[in-house]
């Protein structure tokens, strides 16, 4: 497939014939004529869109109010109800015996639902949440692994009205604690445990934890689904959901809402301590959700399509639990890990389901390579992949050995990769290949998704032109943006929308455009942000949590380094209020320390490295120096100018062999 005549870009893969012709974007030129149609009359453009993928139930006038920029509102006295336009919208168009989730449990499991089940379920949930009080605006806090019952907790929301904040079940009882008090929350949906690769992990007890640590007092219930039956401390808020449910009606008046009314709440990283509550709307977002799902993996009616995302995370939520359902498609939801019970898990799901898109992480890939070269038994070229046509990465750059051997062994060389470069904050894809338009370069996420004003520009805002690396920003906001921080405009305002920017939304990204096709290639953040296998850390998070142990440490500084699987590495210097410890005891301390941090934050936060100092490298008026650190943290030597390092000592210290 690679293009033999293509003299100024080799390694291009073109989409392949087929695809072609029946994409819902077929071709270059189906492209341009999309991203011209953006440039020539932005509104008309996302109206027209927003009118084809969106039911409303009243049909909006105005499409973009930038009066109080960067406060925008899109298609703002429009109403709408996403539930409805995942569930009953489907329904009424005949698709109601069509499997809306294949479900496969940790063990293997499979269950099926369709659309007229999950209709009817969420129909269900919503008015056990209205039984208990919940309503439009109130919020919701969802703490669930990967089930049918958590993306119909998440739609049960939506049709009250009420706003979800889904937290990852891997955080810990902290974090779910700041994230329930930050949002005012009145309920918590919850599980009594987890499965994940054969072994149970305690949901529920955490939200007992959570509660306990105090400032969650709007809390009035906790709902609890029974996914082990396993013993777990009963309290006096806590509820069951099937005896909730039981007896329910099937059927619920959606609450019909404005378009700006927010949809939820998602928490991610900054460059801060706290993390930021990411407000999403209604209408504008499930109009971006909707059509990226449906131009970037080309959905049609007959597709199984496989997210692997954790509903904890925005993917989980454009491409589980909203954008395939406003499209009526098939798709997997997976509630287990990708190495149980061996690493063949993904290809054996493919296989059996017959999946026809699938969306992964690159770290996800790098690992299963790792396992696969270990073990021939669990490479895909065992197994029937056949039924793939187009395959999907997200979360982290895709390094082009990884992307060549997911093209090769995972799609046969025959299926297109879109690297899907996005945010928590964006909504949906921002800049991505199309796969039956655009030529593929591995490791260029390609190009805007047509409507996207993405651009490379200097520290003032000035365009950069191709071929010179820059900040990352879009020039007009568009309908599925963050629409403010959660209760803190303030925060929204200087995080995205920096004063030297000209208005323009700030990705946190560096990037930059190849001077012949105008490729993106993102380059990673600018910011004090690490991403690790994926996900957002914030260094001064895990820093503000490894100085909270207030017994042990004294000062802590952390970084991040390259890593082959994981992408970045968390790196932490600590200086603890007792002499530095050596050898065995080191090790120790740090053992103690990795868990701290697992009870602060979550397992996802945990140091790769932490190295112990009597002191951190500073500037005379004390300043940490982190580029000294990250250098240290690589194995580098240090070629920095060190001048105005008050203890240059110290960098021997660090430096020594680990
Ligand atoms: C950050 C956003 C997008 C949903 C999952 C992560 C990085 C994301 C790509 C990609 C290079 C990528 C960026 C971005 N990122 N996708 N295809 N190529 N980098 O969402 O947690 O909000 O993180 O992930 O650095 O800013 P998130």
């Amino acid at each position: 497939m690679t293009s033999p005549d293509t003299a100024q870009t080799p390694k291009q893969y073109l989409p392949p014939q087929t695809l072609v012709r029946s994409a819902h974007v077929a071709g270059r030129a189906a492209y341009d004529a999309l991203a011209a149609e953006a440039e020539a009359d932005y509104e008309g453009y996302w109206a027209r869109l927003a009118r084809e993928f969106v039911t409303w139930k009243t049909p909006f006038k105005t499409v973009l109010d930038t009066s109080h920029a960067p406060m925008f509102k899109w298609f703002e006295d429009g109403t709408l109800n996403v539930s409805y336009n995942c569930l009953d919208r489907q329904v009424n168009a005949g698709r109601g015996d069509k499997v809306a989730i294949i479900f496969e449990a940790d063990d293997g499991k499979v269950t099926h639902t369709t659309y007229a089940q999950l209709l009817a379920q969420t129909c269900r949930m919503a008015n056990a949440l209205k039984q208990l009080g919940i309503g439009k605006g109130d919020r919701v806090a969802i703490y669930m692994s990967m089930s049918v019952e958590a993306v119909v907790a998440m739609q049960a929301c939506a049709r009250l009205g009420a706003v979800h904040s889904v937290v990852f079940g891997g955080f810990s009882a902290h974090s779910l604690r700041d994230r329930i008090a930050d949002t005012g929350a009145i309920a918590v949906i919850t599980a009594d445990e987890q499965v994940r690769g054969g072994k149970t992990l305690p949901l529920k007890a955490l939200v007992d934890d959570a509660l306990a640590l105090g400032g969650c007092e709007a809390v009035r219930n906790v709902v609890v689904y029974r996914r082990t039956g396993g013993a777990i401390a009963w309290q006096s808020h806590d509820r069951w959901l099937h005896e909730l449910t039981q007896g329910q009606p099937e059927v619920c008046e959606p609450e019909w809402v404005g378009a700006e009314h927010p949809l939820f709440l998602l928490y991610t990283s900054g460059s801060t301590g706290k993390p930021k509550g990411v407000q999403h709307s209604s209408g504008g977002y499930l109009v971006q959700a909707a059509v990226t799902a449906k131009w970037t993996f080309d959905l049609h009616d007959d597709d199984v399509f496989w997210c692997t995302a954790d509903i904890g995370w925005v993917t989980g939520h454009s491409y589980i639990a909203y954008g395939p359902l406003a499209l009526g498609a098939t798709e997997v939801v997976f509630e287990g890990v990708p190495t149980y019970p061996d690493a063949a898990r993904f290809w054996r799901m493919i296989e059996k389901h017959k999946v026809t898109v699938f969306y992964t992480a690159p770290t996800a890939i790098r690992s299963l390579i790792k396992a696969a070269e270990g073990h021939d038994a669990v490479h895909p070229r065992n197994f029937d992949l056949s039924s793939l046509r187009i395959l999907g990465s997200v979360g982290e750059p895709i390094n082009p050995a990884a992307w060549e051997w997911y093209h090769a062994h995972v799609g046969g060389g025959r299926c297109p990769i879109v690297d899907t470069w996005w945010q928590t904050e964006t909504g949906g894809h921002m800049i991505t290949p199309l796969p039956g338009a655009t030529p593929l370069v591995p490791g260029s996420c390609t190009l805007p998704f047509p409507g996207i004003m993405a651009a490379i520009v200097d520290e003032t805002g000035g365009d950069l032109p191709n071929g010179q690396s820059g900040i990352l920003v879009i020039k007009k906001p568009w309908p599925g943006m963050i629409r403010t921080i959660w209760g803190d405009d303030a925060r929204y305002q200087s995080s995205y929308y920096p004063p030297e920017l000209r208005g323009y939304y700030l990705a946190g990204d560096g990037a930059a455009r190849d001077p012949e096709t105008g490729y993106f290639t993102i380059g990673g953040r600018i910011d004090d942000v690490l991403n690790v296998s994926g996900h957002r850390m914030g260094t001064m998070e895990i820093e503000s949590a490894l100085v909270a142990c207030t017994d042990l440490v004294a000062e802590a500084a952390v970084v991040g380094r390259p890593d082959e699987t994981s992408g970045e590495a968390i790196c932490a210097f600590v200086v603890l209020k007792r002499s530095r410890p050596t050898g065995e005891e080191a090790g120790k301390l740090a053992a103690q320390l990795r868990n701290w941090i697992g009870k602060e934050i979550g397992p996802i936060a945990k140091p790769k490295d932490i190295r112990f100092a009597d002191n951190l490298p500073k500037t005379r008026s004390g300043k940490i120096m982190r580029r000294l650190l990250r250098s240290v943290a690589k194995g580098e030597a240090i070629t920095q100018d060190t001048s105005t390092l008050e203890n240059p000592a110290i960098l021997d210290q660090l430096s020594e062999a680990h």
